[in-house]
């Protein structure tokens, strides 16, 4: 009995001893396993796509939509790196947290690159049902990143060369990507059942809570456009703007405001002095319209016409511009929405950080630290057109 015993014990010892040795190789050779995937022991160089994520796709069905009057989405344009996905991920979960978390209005996210299912995973599961987040991406395989038919490649080039020294005045990436967004975005089928967007970019902050549905707020005031920022563009970017919209003007003087209508908005654009353009415009890294507006016939002819002159290639126009143009000739003062209830910025310092107390309370912002006071934002130019909105001290 007793050797059959000690038997036993010596099998039971030798099986233990076995998977001891086991577990312990099995530890040597897992650590020493090089960026497979299978390893994150002692490998700090890990690299940031392991094969772990599942091939996104859209949702099938048609993008879920929570008011009943109206379709409106979340829209922005990225590109592929990982800096663009950490600014979306972060101005993502801002909007959510401020914004969009009782309401679920879907994102559109465009790119002129191929976005990595990574990306597309980890931008949409911020949203809380994972089926609120659209990407359209390889647009520069489309019409709706490029040249225009009418540019001539050489002038292109040969104004990057002279703009060298101008704000990505060298960049054919940022042209392509201005004139997607002046006009041909509005163009897309992902965007035409919308009645209503938000742009937004990467990066952004959204920096109080916001307490009401600004899409809601657009449809029953019936505004068109809104803003948080305006402020003054580079001349050297614009040399022949003006005049172009002044010949547009001219030509068709049967659909654009006329100076005579108190209710314009030229007065936010020209000076009183040289009657010439002021270079005020209203920033559109934040804001929210009407897709109708954007997408209608009379802003569509005016993009056509800013398209076929080509400022955009042969000088450097921007999207922000080139839209509030569009918006001065076509709308009225009381078309605007200016966002004074809206806590946004932008780079860290250019801030809008609204007035009252209910508001600020709640926000990461200083009211008196605002770039309304600041010498380079031209808000006083539209709040000078009549639009007693907002009284520009702090209350
Ligand atoms: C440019 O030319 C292509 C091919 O001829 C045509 O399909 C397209 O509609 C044109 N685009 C514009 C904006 O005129
Ligand atoms: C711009 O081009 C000029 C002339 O080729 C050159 O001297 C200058 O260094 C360039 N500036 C920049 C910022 O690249």
């Amino acid at each position: 009995m007793a050797s059959i015993q000690s038997f036993k014990r010596r099998a039971v010892l030798r099986t233990a001893g076995f998977l001891s040795f086991l577990l312990f190789f099995s530890f040597v050779i897992w650590s020493y396993i090089p960026l497979k995937g299978v390893s994150t022991f002692g490998n700090k160089y890990r690299p940031l796509t392991v094969n772990a994520w599942p091939p996104y796709h859209n949702p099938t069905e048609p993008l879920r939509q929570p008011h009943d009057k109206f379709n409106a989405a979340f829209v922005t344009f990225v590109k592929g790196d990982s800096a663009s996905l950490a600014g979306l991920r972060m101005t993502m979960r801002q909007i959510e947290f401020t914004v969009n978390q009782q309401r679920h209005y879907p994102y559109i996210i465009f790119s002129d690159e191929e976005l990595s299912d990574e990306f597309k995973h980890l931008a949409n599961v911020i949203t809380p049902n994972d089926i609120d987040v659209a990407f359209y991406d390889q647009l520069a395989a489309t019409e709706y990143y490029g040249y225009a038919n009418s540019t001539d490649r050489e002038q292109a080039q040969a104004a990057r060369i002279r703009m060298n020294e101008t704000l990505f005045g060298d960049s054919e990436d940022y042209r392509f990507s201005s004139r997607f967004m002046a006009g041909l975005m509005f163009r897309h089928p992902a965007l035409k059942d919308l009645d209503y967007i938000w742009r937004f970019e990467a990066g952004t902050e959204y920096i109080c809570p916001v307490s009401f549905d600004p899409f809601a707020f657009m449809k029953d005031a019936g505004k068109k456009v809104s803003f948080s920022i305006a402020l003054y563009e580079y001349e050297e970017t614009i040399p022949s703007l003006f005049a172009n919209i002044m010949k547009f003007a001219s030509e068709n003087s049967d659909i654009v405001q006329s100076p005579d209508n108190s209710n314009s908005l030229w007065d936010f654009v020209i000076d009183k002095d040289t009657q010439g353009f002021n270079k005020c415009h209203f920033w559109n890294n934040f804001q929210i319209v009407d897709m109708n507006f954007f997408r209608g016939e009379l802003y569509q002819r005016y993009f056509d016409f800013i398209d076929n002159s080509n400022g955009i290639f042969y000088e450097r126009w921007g999207d922000a511009v080139i839209q509030s143009l569009g918006v001065v000739l076509f709308l009225e003062k009381n078309d605007i929405q200016f966002w004074e209830n809206i806590g946004y910025r932008v780079a860290n310092y250019f801030t809008h950080c609204p007035s009252s107390k209910m508001i600020y309370k709640q926000c990461s912002c200083r009211p008196s630290q605002n770039f309304d006071y600041d010498g380079y934002s031209c808000l006083r130019q539209f709040l000078k057109s009549g639009n007693e909105v907002y009284s520009i001290t702090p209350s």
